[in-house]
Order: C-alpha cells, then sequence, then structure tokens
C-alpha cells in the first residue's frame, strides 16, 4: 500500500511514500553458520543469531528496503539524535519450538501494537504490523537452527527503533533505523526459575501520569538501575515500584506484578494487578494471564481484578493471613515468584508451597502459559507458525 504526500522538494507533481514492505526484503548470508550452544551455556542475552534484520526510514522516502544480513555492528554519526535526546524503542517477544517441529511467535500482533504506539509517542515512524511480523519470521527462518529445545528455553527477539538524524538540534527525527536482532535464551534470572525478594520502593518513582511509562521506551529503563543496585545492596534481587501517597503498587523490576489474596471472612480469593492507567506497562504476559486465569479460574472461588491496591493493603493482608502469592509477569522471565518484600525495614513473607520456589496459584499459571507457548497446547490465535523444521 502506498501513500501519497504533495512533494515540499519540487514543488510541483506528487511523491509516495514507501511503506514498510516484506516482500521486498534482500537476504545476504552469512559465511560461517553457527552451531547452536548448550543450554546450560546460554545466559539471556548474551548470545546472538547469525544474523540482523535492518531498514532505514527516511521522511523523504519512507521506509527502504528491509535487509537480512551478518550480525554486525552499526555505524552511527556521534551527533545521531538517539545519542542525545533519547529516541529509542524496542520490544521483546520470543519464539518457541514446538512437539511438531515448528517454531512458533508468541502473540506478536501484541507487540507490533504496542511498538507502534511508543514510535507515535517520540515522533519515530511507525509501520504496518503485518509487514514487520513477515520480515522477524523470515529472520528467524534464516537463523532456525539455533531455536533452542527445552522447556524454559526459547528465542529472544528484539526488535528495535531508534532516530538517527545527525545534529543537536532538537526536534522530528526524519531519518530512523528500524533493526531486529535475536537471542537464544533460557531463564531470565541467573539463578533460574528460583523466588525473589523484592524491596518497595517509594523514593523513585519509574512513572507517574501523563508520562510515558505505559511506553517500552529504552528511557524508561535506565533510571530504575540506581535503585535497583540500592536494594541489591540490602539483599533484594528487585524492586516493587509504588507510586504516589496511597502508595500503589504498579510494577516490579521490568515486569508487571500480580498479588493473589483470600477474605478471610467471606473466602472468597481474588488475584489482582494494576490497570492500565498510563503508568502500567501493557504487558503481552500480563494480559494472557487476565484471560487464561478469567477463563480457567472458578468465578465461584475466584475474582479476577485489575484494580488500584496498596503496599499498606498487602502489609496488612499479610499479618492477617489473607495473603495467597504474589508473582512477576513479563516476557523475558514469563512468570516469577516472589517470596518477600521489604517494606518499612521489615519482610513481608510471602507464603510459598513448602520445599517448591513457587506457589499453586503462581505454578498453575505458568503452566498455563508454558503449555500454550511451548504448542502441547493450541489457544486461538496466540502462536504464529514461522518456520517449520
Ligand atoms: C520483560 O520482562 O520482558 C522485560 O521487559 C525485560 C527486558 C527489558 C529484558
Amino acid at each position: 500500500m502506498q501513500r501519497t504526500v504533495a512533494s515540499l522538494s519540487r514543488g510541483f507533481g506528487r511523491r509516495t511514500l514507501a511503506t514498510l514492505d516484506a516482500s521486498k526484503v534482500t537476504i545476504t548470508n552469512t559465511s560461517q553458520q553457527s552451531q547452536p550452544r548448550p543450554n546450560n551455556e546460554l545466559v539471556f542475552g548474551q548470545t546472538f543469531t547469525d544474523h540482523m534484520l535492518t531498514v532505514e526510514w527516511t521522511k523523504a522516502n519512507g521506509w527502504g528496503v528491509p535487509e537480512i544480513k551478518p550480525y554486525g555492528k552499526l555505524a552511527l554519526d556521534p551527533s545521531s539524535c538517539v545519542f542525545h535526546y533519547g529516541f529509542e524503542l524496542f520490544e521483546g517477544l520470543k519464539a518457541y519450538r514446538t512437539p511438531d517441529n515448528k517454531i512458533t511467535m508468541f502473540r506478536p500482533d501484541m507487540n507490533m501494537i504496542r511498538m507502534n504506539k511508543s514510535a507515535a509517542r517520540i515522533c519515530l515512524p511507525t509501520f504496518d504490523s503485518e509487514e514487520l511480523i513477515k520480515l522477524m519470521g523470515k529472520l528467524i527462518e534464516q537463523d532456525k537452527h539455533l531455536v533452542p529445545t527445552g522447556t524454559g528455553y526459547s528465542l529472544y527477539i528484539r526488535p528495535t527503533l531508534i532516530g538517527t538524524t545527525d545534529g543537536l538540534g532538537v526536534g522530528v527525527p526524519d531519518r530512523a533505523l528500524l533493526f531486529v536482532i535475536t537471542s537464544p535464551v533460557g531463564p531470565y534470572y541467573k539463578t533460574g526459575f528460583k523466588a525473589v525478594k523484592l524491596e518497595a520502593t517509594d523514593y523513585a518513582t519509574r512513572a507517574w501520569p501523563g508520562g510515558v511509562g505505559d511506553k517500552k521506551l529504552g528511557a524508561n529503563y535506565a533510571p530504575c538501575i540506581l535503585p535497583q543496585l540500592q536494594a541489591a545492596e540490602r539483599g533484594y534481587q528487585q524492586n516493587l515500584w509504588l507510586f504516589g501517597p496511597e502508595k500503589n503498587i504498579t510494577e516490579v523490576g521490568t515486569m508487571n506484578v500480580f498479588f493473589a489474596f483470600k477474605d478471610s471472612v467471606t473466602g472468597r480469593k481474588e488475584l489482582v494487578t494494576a490497570p492500565l492507567d498510563g503508568t502500567i506497562l501493557e504487558g503481552v504476559t500480563r494480559d494472557s494471564i487476565l484471560s487464561l486465569t478469567r477463563e480457567r479460574l472458578d468465578p465461584a472461588e475466584w475474582d479476577i481484578n485489575e484494580r488500584y491496591y496498596t503496599i499498606t493493603e498487602v502489609a496488612e493482608r499479610a499479618k492477617k493471613g489473607e495473603l495467597l502469592e504474589a508473582f512477576g509477569a513479563g516476557t523475558a522471565a514469563v512468570v516469577s515468584p516472589i517470596k518477600a518484600i521489604g517494606w518499612q525495614g521489615k519482610d513481608i513473607e510471602v507464603p510459598l508451597t513448602p520445599g517448591e520456589q513457587t506457589g499453586p496459584i503462581t505454578k498453575q499459571v505458568a503452566e498455563w502459559i508454558a503449555n500454550i507457548q511451548y504448542g502441547k497446547e493450541k489457544y486461538g490465535n496466540w502462536s504464529r507458525v514461522v518456520a517449520e523444521l
């Protein structure tokens, strides 16, 4: 599909801006194909596959020819706007090997919707989602021998969009680069599947109303590292991000977060996560968990709620024995059980099943998602086949 705009440069006629078009892709093969590494050597985001995808965009011509080529360095001018004013956004999604020898991407349409929202927010070009899904599929096909096998192992896909206008003036970028790299991965945390301790952080804020906390901008991540280091010095693996005078629970580390409670009077159980009010990342794992639990947990027993809730509520309900479980939810770690939360000098203990690193609901949710991701169960159109092996 072509978009027509009046030509500014010549003052006559009309010019067409090229849209992102997967059918135009050119492929240059690496001279030396690498061999898959054993699963126990896969450290999250440290090994990359043989090829990458790049597509340039200019204001004058629109999207250029997509190129799949050997993985390698980018060359950019030091004045490029990505380095100075944070014109950068990214996505994270995964591809899995299924028992019937296919490679599938998990809900790539959701990531593409979010990526386009991020791009629009920082004046970078948007694109046809379906075309980038096709291009990612072609990239994965190229390196399909490097997609790991086994539950807990997958290919992490990192689409990224940067502004590449040269010069130090602050304005709308007239050049951009879209690139995709892929990394064979195992468990996100070095410790493997282990429950984590969080420090509730109220002295720093991850996101705020009217801000960009719901967009996947690199600029949202760098400022969160220092509070994380400070939490680590006190023995906590991640921060639990609070917001406002009420100290609402928002996210954990780089993930969405869920809590499960049981009302001691009525006996009703509740799974709760913060509402999408612009301060919360619109997580694909978050959305998948809400859909699956709304469909599969017994409504006679459970309420599944997106609502505001505070650290005070968690602390009080833990004291009354009403706190059942808590877990983080994101693409990288998928479901990450929580065992304690440091708050006001004490730890709020979060129950785990005795002898296990998880609780029953956390375990059930992780299993439901894994079964769909690894192709043991077909669920709507959540798995998109990209290659046959
Ligand atoms: C995720 O949980 O998928 C993330 O966003 C983590 C990523 C920044 C490595």
